[in-house]
């Protein structure tokens, strides 16, 4: 399906015509307790990205994870326009007080990079890591390589290397879990609860959102000397994941210079992922979660 340019001859492809394989790229990207936060519009020559905030997070008040998730959705979607041989032209936020993340049309045609067929191959086998990692080192260039990716999408990838930064990132956790340990009859710890309840799937389930019994361990995830998880078990016995194992080999953290940037965090983090995709690599994976940042008004989320 192509439509020809009478102006310059060049061929772009139909997006409605394709927007099925587009959504389900997309729909592929990590989001917050695999809530799937984010719709999609399609119309003549663009989709269109909104956030759908019926799935937003109470714990996530301001919406920011429920971003990144969107975020994340918005690389998939421009990753397929590529394979459909030409780059996405995409505007982020194209009113600055209106609903729309984002519109994405086809440009100018441009064969797919050896580095794009990569991640597109490696889209089917992308997911969150929450299990033992392995104890080889990760492959030489890789977090070089990693590191200018995040430049690219206006990131910026710290690498924890020494022990006071292992530290305080472990403190800054810790202070976030054991909120919710210390108070856990308060609201937020009682929503944070509901809502890990809400979005884990047993064994048998056959939903396609939330978070499944394979791909969490039983127990709470906060073994000593290393970063706490979150507890997606609950004392249920439901997780199937073996824990332990050695420490990851790289700990990483995503960043940007503001939160309006949490867009580019997440176009980043989606990349990443895909680019690390490999039994070897999952101890910087597991980590690009890590860290929280406290959740401010200015990222309120767009209403519908
Ligand atoms: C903004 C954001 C926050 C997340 N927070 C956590 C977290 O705190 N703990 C965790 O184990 N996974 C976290 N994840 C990973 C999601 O749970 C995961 O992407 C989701 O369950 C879908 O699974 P998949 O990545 O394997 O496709 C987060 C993902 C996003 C996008």
């Amino acid at each position: 399906m192509a439509e020809t340019n009478s102006d310059d001859k060049e061929t772009t492809p139909d997006l409605a015509a394709h927007a099925g394989y587009l959504i389900e790229m997309a729909g592929r990207a990590p989001s917050v307790h695999n809530t799937q936060p984010w719709r999609f519009k399609v119309s003549e020559d663009a989709i269109e990205l909104y956030a759908d905030v019926s799935r937003q997070l109470l714990e996530d008040r301001a919406g920011r994870e429920m971003l990144i998730g969107c975020g994340a959705a918005l690389y998939g979607l421009r990753l397929g326009i590529r394979s459909l041989g030409c780059l996405p032209e995409v505007e982020l936020f194209p009113e600055p007080a209106g609903p729309r993340l984002a519109r994405v049309r086809a440009g100018r045609p441009a064969p797919m990079t050896s580095q794009e067929r990569r991640l597109l191959r490696a889209v089917p086998h992308r997911h969150t890591h929450r299990g033992p990692f392995e104890p080889r080192p990760l492959p030489a260039g890789l977090v070089a390589r990693l590191r200018r990716d995040a430049t690219a999408e206006g990131a910026t990838l710290r690498v924890i290397e020494t022990e006071a930064e292992y530290r305080r990132l472990t403190a800054i956790l810790a202070a976030w879990s054991r909120g919710q340990d210390l108070y856990p009859a308060s609201r937020a710890g009682v929503h944070s609860r509901a809502e890990t309840q809400r979005w884990t799937r047993e064994a048998d389930s056959e939903a396609r959102d939330g978070v499944p019994a394979h791909a969490f361990p039983a127990g709470g995830g906060r073994e000593t000397g290393r970063l706490p998880q979150r507890d997606f078990d609950l004392g249920r016995g439901w997780g199937l994941l073996p824990s332990g194992g050695p420490p990851a080999p790289v700990t990483a953290v995503l960043v940007t210079a503001g939160e309006h940037l949490d867009c580019c965090i997440s176009q980043a983090s989606a990349k990443y992922i895909k680019q690390a995709v490999g039994p070897c690599h999952q101890g910087l994976m597991a980590r690009l979660w890590g860290a929280g940042r406290p959740l401010s008004p200015r990222a309120a989320p767009p209403s519908l």
